[in-house]
């Protein structure tokens, strides 16, 4: 019934480890959609994860990479889009997002994000010696960019499908 309504993509932003993955499967099941993981599609187009492309090209191509593809993903079909964590800094990216799409800022608390990315060693900016103060560091520098999604959606150590529904909600 939902999904008629919804004439454009919704797009998750947020933190390594907010769940903008998980949340994002589970909201595309919930509404009939499709869904699309940004870093999966990256590494599907290079041919290697995104740990591997800023080790071999460094960040900035990455973002470059990273920036294209989210802009033709958001012309494509209505559908749930799963975004790397710096996609929604980039001011242009934002722009372009917060016009074509329905932006959701999946929010959790710094202890959550750090025991979530703690478990994979996936994510090239959270190889420091104290990835907690990293995470801190990103909230802090990033937190403004965030606050600019449509919707705010706070994801703690609950289950996911809290999550999904409180965004349903929301779209409402
Ligand atoms: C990044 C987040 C990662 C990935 C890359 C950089 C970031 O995606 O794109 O490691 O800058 O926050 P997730 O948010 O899906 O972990």
């Amino acid at each position: 019934k939902l999904s008629k309504h919804l004439d454009r993509p919704i797009v998750l932003v947020g933190l390594m480890g907010a769940g903008k993955s998980t949340v994002g499967r589970r909201l595309a099941r919930r509404l009939s959609l499709p869904f699309v993981d940004s870093d999966d599609e990256i590494e599907d187009a290079a041919g290697c994860s995104p740990a591997e492309m800023f080790e071999r090209y460094g960040e900035a191509d990455f973002r470059d990479g990273e920036r294209r593809l989210v802009a033709r993903l958001i012309d494509g079909s209505v559908r749930v889009i799963a975004t790397g964590g710096g996609v929604f800094v980039d001011p242009r990216t934002r722009k372009l997002l917060n016009e074509r799409a329905i932006t959701v800022w999946l929010d959790a608390p710094i202890d959550v994000l750090a025991e979530r990315t703690g478990r994979r060693d996936t994510r090239p900016l959270l190889r420091t010696p104290d990835p907690k103060g990293t995470l801190e560091e990103l909230s802090k520098a990033r937190g403004a960019a965030y606050s600019e999604a449509h919707i705010r959606v706070t994801s703690g150590e609950g289950a996911h499908s809290n999550v999904v529904e409180t965004i349903v909600e929301a779209l409402e």
